[in-house]
């Protein structure tokens, strides 16, 4: 198969722009598109505030950093996906939307374009189930933050050609990415690990065993990890580990019910970083004061 070098990548959240930034910085031409037009600025500031650092670091020199910049289109419109051979969702954690985007992709991306998913949980077979093109469909599962963390697991869904496994392996071998494969089960690998993990924290919290600061210190000091679970929970985002959990529940059974207290938070808006409040508060940076 061809050299994939247009990437599309729908939904600028947390994922998406690291995800465009990765691209555009290993020389791949992106299309950003996000249905909020404030995410999309957004993500433009985050991923030009991110290579400047790279830049100021010495990671990246400043022409490298130039061209990165001019990889970068944000587009308003899904149709101008057209030009894409490889899209990248990484959209809300929901299947009915995910499976209207891939919908859409399907009629709009080229007959040879390869539609990945950058799902935490949901089915790729379900995904490429509303496609016409099944065997070009797979998952891509980058972790947070998508320009640092090594890993991207890939998700072969029952019609995933070798083809299509190989091109995006080697898609993200060239964004510098240790790749797993995994089957098409609920979770993958990593999250059928460390979602469990991570609700269990919530269930020590909500049935008084520990305060939420000794839960995380007692897995950082215990068990070595770089963050505690309930920390890793608000950087993850607590709507997005929910719903992973509720693919858990309804694929694997009772054993993963969601903790009704990360159900509560999540029911409050408490959403994690990203909100300013998860399980922990965080403050805002202070407002410059003008010259
Ligand atoms: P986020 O909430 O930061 O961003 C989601 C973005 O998608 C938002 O900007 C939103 O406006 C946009 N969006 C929602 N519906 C859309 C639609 N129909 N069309 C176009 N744009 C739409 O979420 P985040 O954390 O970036 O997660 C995105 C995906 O990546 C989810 O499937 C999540 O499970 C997965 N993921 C998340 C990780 C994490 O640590 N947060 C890690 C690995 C995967």
């Amino acid at each position: 198969m061809a050299e994939r070098e247009v990437i599309g990548v729908v939904g600028g959240g947390q994922m998406g722009s690291g995800i465009a930034q990765l691209a555009i910085v290993a020389g791949l031409h992106v299309l950003l598109y996000d249905s909020d037009s404030e995410a999309l600025a957004r993500a433009t500031n985050s991923i030009s505030a991110s290579i400047s650092r790279l830049v100021a670091k010495g990671h990246l020199s400043q022409p490298a950093g130039d061209n990165a910049m001019k990889n970068l289109k944000c587009i308003q419109n899904l149709e101008e996906f057209r030009a894409a051979d490889v899209i990248i969702e990484a959209i809300v954690e929901s299947e009915d939307v995910k499976k209207k985007l891939f919908s859409e992709l399907d009629k709009i991306a080229k007959v040879s374009a390869i539609l990945a998913s950058n799902t935490s949980s949901i089915s790729i077979t379900r995904l490429a189930s509303v496609t016409t093109r099944p065997s070009q469909v797979i998952g891509m599962h980058f972790m947070n933050p998508p320009p640092i963390m090594k890993l991207s697991e890939i998700i072969r869904g029952a019609d995933t050609s070798d083809e299509v496994y190989v091109t995006i392996k080697s898609l993200a071998e060239r964004l510098g990415k240790t790749v797993i494969c995994s089957q098409d089960y609920p979770g993958f690998i990593v999250n059928r690990i460390l979602m469990p993990m991570i609700n269990e924290a919530f269930y020590t919290l909500y049935t008084g065993v520990a305060t939420k600061e000794d839960i995380d210190t007692g897995m950082k000091l215990g068990t070595n990890h770089p963050m505690g679970p309930l920390e890793l929970a608000d950087f993850i985002g607590l709507d997005v580990c929910l719903s992973i959990m509720k693919v858990l529940h309804e694929g694997l059974g009772d054993k993963y019910s969601p903790c009704p207290l990360l159900v509560q938070y999540v029911d409050a808006g408490r959403f994690g970083r990203k909100k300013g409040i998860g399980v922990y508060l965080y403050q805002k940076e202070p407002a410059k004061s003008k010259p």
